[in-house]
């Protein structure tokens, strides 16, 4: 070994201990005689002293040294001189005297200073080129850590249930789990492509049909889709199936996995415990979004049967198309000026929204309960009756000093734009406490959804979640009302998992295909595997995958996933550091069989 102790064990119990130290050079401050190194590795920082008078050719040595030098030393630990403690370092009650200093490796001066916790404000172009330098900061080698660390009890939790851990292969047959496919040549077998996992839905369907009953794997997905903080085009998930199971099942497995992870990695508290089980209407409904963030309130409120007959045609016209008239509290803000209600009227516009209505509660009803002149400051009451101003300030629960927004729009327009405000909200007003980790189930999600991109109807999760029970008469005749056997794990917001029971009869799973407008000879040739294998005897099973990066993200703090992952991939895909994707040699694509076309054409 180059080194006898990492930079992070010294303490004062280890005073007169010859060590030899290996690390990078954090720090150099160079006093003449006396040279003080912060020397560094993965476990820590530990100051080397080098004085002229005692070790004049180490001395020269160090006189020569930069930062990131890679650096052996060996010398004597010796505590400190009382007073020149550093209590912010778990080394600091020592400094190793040094007798002699070998360069191990030079260093060019970094694109961006390591030591510390500097560095978040450096461009993310910058950081993801150098990234082998970026890893080197101890904020991303703690992230580093930290993952180990939660895959680490993850597979431990789990081997010690009984499950098996499994790998399933990367070159596959496209999986339908709702993004496109990467796709890979095949040289043995000319104009025929495998196509990378978007998970191992169908391996671990089969692997229940095996009887393996209780599988898990830490899985590579690829997809490639549009990419945003917490999506990467490839992306690790616990995939977890089990047999002979129903939905409490799987809840009943990943919420004390949960909550016994949150408690051996986070120091945060948990919001409640058993976790809240939000119907998907419910979640539509309260928060506008499928993952909501349960950390504070301000939940919508839905007006729209209030307005129905206004005489604000805004409102009025909105609710005659089938639309929903919404709003949410933002808590103290009657006053405020109409620039600030500009902002919130500009934030709320890429989701389409085209407008915010307002109406600030200015004091309190008069001694019939009525909200009026002085109570209220709003540029729609003039439009609106006693009535719907009375229902509308009930229905959102503002008190006097509290401002109501308000949109109307199509449901795809409103629930968004509201379920955005209100975070906003929540950031703004300084709702949302930091310090807890809010975990709830979404449940009972629709099985399928109307494309209007694609004229069809395609499944939420995917097409092989099996519809609950008592809705299968109905996928025929009233397919958007069908909901289906899924559940989604939220924490702050953010979707971590998502799983569902599955349809383990080819007849049902035939009846679900051509419900998705695939005719018997589409689904033989891309389903037929599956299809076969239910005949031979399939066990009811069901799953669930969470999304690691977005676990440790969260554990960590992190604003996006990329912060968790040793090499992640740029907003379009690009690999900053390898400069991928590239082109390949002419001699590969022959063998590939493959013609690169013109981009234009
Ligand atoms: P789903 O598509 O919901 O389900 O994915 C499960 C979880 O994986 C994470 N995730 C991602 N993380 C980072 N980047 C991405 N592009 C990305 N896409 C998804 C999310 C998500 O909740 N086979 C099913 C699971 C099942 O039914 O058992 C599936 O993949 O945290
Ligand atoms: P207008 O009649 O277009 O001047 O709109 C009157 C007020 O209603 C303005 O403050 C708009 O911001 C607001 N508004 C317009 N469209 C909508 C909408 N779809 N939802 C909520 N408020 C809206």
């Amino acid at each position: 070994m180059l080194k006898s102790h990492s930079c992070g064990v010294l303490r004062a119990e280890d005073a007169g201990k010859q060590v030899t130290l290996a690390g990078w050079i954090n720090r150099r401050r160079d006093h003449g005689g006396l040279i003080f190194l912060d020397v560094r590795d993965r476990f820590g920082v530990t100051q080397v002293t080098i004085n002229s008078d005692n070790q004049p050719d180490a001395h020269a040595v160090a006189a020569t040294l930069r930062s990131e030098f890679v650096v052996q030393f060996h010398g004597t630990v010796q505590k400190r001189p009382p007073g020149f403690e550093n209590p912010d370092l778990p080394t600091g009650e020592i400094e190793v005297i040094a007798d002699k200093v070998v360069i191990l490796s030079e260093a060019r001066t970094p694109p961006f200073v390591i030591s510390g916790d500097q560095g978040d404000d450096v461009d993310e172009a910058v950081r993801l080129k150098y990234r082998y330098l970026d890893l080197r900061r101890p904020k991303l080698a703690r992230n580093m850590a930290l993952r180990h660390n939660i895959v680490r009890f993850i597979r431990n939790y789990l081997s010690d249930r009984d499950f098996l851990e499994i790998e399933t292969p990367i070159l596959l047959k496209s999986t339908p789990e709702g993004a496109r496919d990467f796709v890979v040549p095949s040289r043995m077998h000319a104009g025929k492509f495998y196509a990378l996992p978007q998970s191992p839905q169908q391996m671990k369907q089969l692997l229940m049909v095996a009887g393996m009953e209780r599988y898990f794997q830490i899985a590579r997905c690829f997809r490639d889709e549009d990419l945003r903080a917490d999506r990467q085009p490839e992306f690790t998930q616990l995939d977890l199936e089990m047999s002979f199971v129903d939905q409490g099942d799987i809840m009943a497995l990943i919420e004390p996995m949960l909550i016994e992870l949150s408690q051996q990695v986070s120091s945060k508290r948990i919001l409640q415990t058993p976790f809240p089980v939000i119907s998907w209407d419910d979640a539509m409904d309260k928060y506008g979004i499928d993952r909501p963030d349960i950390r504070f309130g301000q939940t919508l409120c839905n007006v729209s049967s209030l307005v129905a007959e206004s005489g604000f045609g805004v409102f009025k016209n909105a609710v005659a198309a089938g639309g929903l008239v919404k709003g949410v509290v933002y808590p103290g803000g009657a006053g405020m000026s109409r620039r600030e209600i500009d902002e919130l009227t500009e934030f709320i516009k890429p989701y389409g929204a085209k407008g915010l209505a307002w109406i600030g509660v200015t004091g309190e009803p008069d001694s019939d309960g009525h909200y009026t002149g002085d109570a209220l400051r709003s540029q729609i009451t003039k439009f609106l009756s006693q009535e719907e101003i009375d229902g509308i300030v009930s229905a959102s629960g503002a008190g006097a000093g509290d401002l109501i927004l308000l949109v109307a729009d199509q449901p795809d327009v409103t629930n968004p734009s509201l379920a955005n405000l209100r975070l906003e909200i929540g950031r703004r007003a300084g709702l949302i406490d930091q310090n807890l980790l809010a975990f709830c189930w979404v449940v009972d999600f629709p099985l399928l959804e109307y494309s209007e991109d694609e004229d069809r109807w395609v499944a939420c999760h995917h097409p092989f979640t099996t519809a609950q029970d008592a809705d299968w008469p109905r996928l025929e005749s009233e397919p958007g009302k069908v909901k289906a056997k899924a559940y989604d794990v939220i924490l702050n917001g953010w979707e971590i998992g998502g799983g569902s029971i599955r349809i383990h009869r080819s007849d049902h799973q035939m009846r679900l295909f051509q419900r998705l407008g695939m005719n018997e000879a589409e689904v033989d040739e891309m389903f037929g595997h599956l299809l076969e294998a239910f005949t031979y005897g399939a066990p009811p099973h069901g799953g669930i995958a969470l999304g690691i990066e977005r676990v440790v993200a969260l554990y960590a703090d992190a604003a996006s996933i990329r912060e968790v992952m040793a090499f992640p991939k740029t907003a379009t895909g690009t690999d900053l550091l390898l400069e991928a994707p590239s082109p390949v040699s002419e001699k590969q694509l022959v063998e590939l069989h493959i013609s690169v076309r013109d981009k234009k054409k």
